[in-house]
């Protein structure tokens, strides 16, 4: 038991779109107590193609946004954003930052055939902090990689299957798959909402992974370090405190929102003009 009034953490979450929806899914599944506030950074979507020059400008705008909203923690929930400037923001500003990590170590770990597939955007594959844990943890294995280009424009359309989802999936995928890859990792936060179409195209013989459980444990674990106690909060039940902010258009996060929440009220949603 604590000893004093627990703290209720305000959390800042952003992506460069619904992505990070799928992180923030998780979040709320083992700490539905806090305050949420999620950005996506639509109008700028994909970060995937920019220059990293700009991904941090657009990074520092978001934080510097979150921060003022009252967060005492932020999670990039986006590989592409997370690879391009979670150093920077970690120099530039003193609250904590969570990033989202690779999943090679998992993959690597569980693989029987020694061979993995990553699929991510063409930033988080050329980043320094992907090709670190590829060596750190991809000794001896064959890491297949694609870049999944057009899918996360698929997914802020919200098509999560049909024809063209289906025949990009199967292009990316299908070279894993005849190399044998037996572990998929989704190195983007948008590919978990595509999961159902990959497994079509997969079975069920392949492990497909979603870092994002492991992001939010880690959350979990920084934010009890904080309390300096247990983040047991009988008390507090209810998620009825995310606010979500979009730079685009809100229908779309409204939309992806309500996949994982129907409930959330319309007037949680609002603009952003950054
Ligand atoms: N969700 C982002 C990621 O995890 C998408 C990247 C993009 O906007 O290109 O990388």
């Amino acid at each position: 038991m604590l000893d004093h009034n627990p703290k209720i953490f305000t959390v800042g979450i952003f992506d460069s779109g619904v992505g990070g929806l799928s992180v923030w899914k998780e979040i709320i599944k083992i700490m539905p107590f806090n305050n949420y506030i999620y950005v996506s950074d639509s109008a700028y979507c994909p970060y995937g193609p920019r220059p990293q020059s700009e991904i941090i400008d657009r990074a520092r705008t978001i934080t510097t946004f979150l921060i003022d909203k009252g967060a005492d923690i932020i999670v990039v929930a986006c590989n592409t954003a997370t690879a391009a400037a979670i150093k920077t923001l970690r120099e530039e500003f003193t609250i904590p930052f969570i990033g989202m990590e690779p999943a090679v170590k998992p993959a690597a770990l569980c693989s029987k055939t020694g061979v993995i597939g990553v699929l991510a955007t063409k930033g988080t594959l050329s980043g320094t902090l992907y090709n670190q844990t590829l060596k750190t943890y991809a000794n001896g294995i064959e890491v297949v990689e694609r870049e999944g280009i057009g899918l996360v424009a698929l997914v802020e359309e919200g098509k999560l299957n049909g024809d063209e989802t289906d025949r990009l999936l199967r292009e990316y995928i299908t070279p894993m798959l005849e190399k044998g890859a037996d572990q998929i990792v989704l190195g983007c936060t948008h590919y978990p909402f595509l999961l159902e179409a990959i497994k079509q195209i997969t079975g069920n013989n392949v492990e497909i992974i979603d870092p994002a459980p492991a992001v939010a444990k880690h959350l979990y674990d920084v934010l009890e370090h904080m309390q300096g106690d247990k983040l047991d909060y009988e008390q507090f039940k209810s998620t009825k405190t995310t606010m979500f902010y979009t730079t685009g258009n809100i229908e779309t996060l409204r939309g992806m929102a309500r996949r994982i929440m129907p409930e959330i009220e319309d007037e949680k949603f609002n603009a952003a003009d950054f």
